[in-house]
């Protein structure tokens, strides 16, 4: 991966963790409101494909959780424990039982077969992961083939006010726990960028839903 691409402060894994320590209690109300609409039409976009088989990578406090509809089956995994036990509870709270198993686990390295899942998911959580072309290579290897990948998240603007504003705030990526100056580049090669379809999400088009159709070439 490219220097000039990569964000300019890295996460690594025990930072994701203690940044997620302290933001777990406060998260669905800080987060929630503003990450709503991505998280929406990223699950929106998921009901609409074929295959049962769903897995949502960080999936944080489970927020998304109940908007699957009923038929999908859904694993969740993430690397704070303080995150899923808020998921844990949210699932039993609302009767889930479409909700298959939340596990902790590090989505740069699952311990799933290959082809596990029809479908991969993950919201906010592209810019947060130490190595997003290792994310991506992982989401390849437990997605069948004909399987779809997709992602919502932030992405750096290209110009104007806001990338200088988001350039301004990356010093601040560890304790936010996300990048705020992470490019698509970072995460998708050329050959899957002309692939994937792009759609930006509210408020002002500050978030992307990213729809990657896992062909059988496209592993690693
Ligand atoms: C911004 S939160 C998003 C949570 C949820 N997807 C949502 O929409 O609210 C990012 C989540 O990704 C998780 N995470 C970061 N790196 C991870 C990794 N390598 N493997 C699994 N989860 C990770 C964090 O622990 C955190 O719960």
């Amino acid at each position: 991966m490219s220097s000039t691409l990569s964000p300019r402060s890295a996460l690594d894994a025990e930072a994701v963790k203690a940044a997620y320590r302290r933001w777990a209690r406060v998260y669905d109300t800080v987060f929630g409101g503003v990450s709503g609409y991505g998280r929406k039409r990223a699950v929106a976009a998921v009901n609409g494909l074929p295959g049962e088989r769903v897995l949502e990578v960080g999936v944080g406090t489970g927020l998304a959780l109940p908007s699957y509809a009923r038929h999908k089956r859904i694993t969740g995994i993430d690397l704070s424990k303080d995150m899923l036990e808020r998921a844990h509870q949210r699932v039993l709270k609302e009767r889930l039982t479409n909700v298959d198993d939340l596990l902790e686990m590090d989505a740069e390295a699952t311990s799933f077969e290959d082809n596990s899942f029809d479908i991969a998911v993950a919201m906010f959580v592209a810019s947060v992961v130490p190595h997003p072309d290792r994310l991506l290579a992982e989401l390849k290897r437990v997605v069948r083939p004909g399987g779809y990948i997709l992602f919502v998240n932030h992405f750096l603007a290209t110009g104007g006010v806001r990338l200088a504003i988001e350039r301004a705030m990356a010093s601040a990526s560890h304790s936010l726990g996300w990048h705020p100056d992470f490019a698509i580049e970072a995460l998708l090669p050329p050959e899957d960028l002309n692939r994937a379809t792009r759609i930006p999400v509210p408020p002002l088009g500050l978030f992307t839903l990213v729809t990657l159709p896992h062909i059988k070439d496209s592993v690693g």
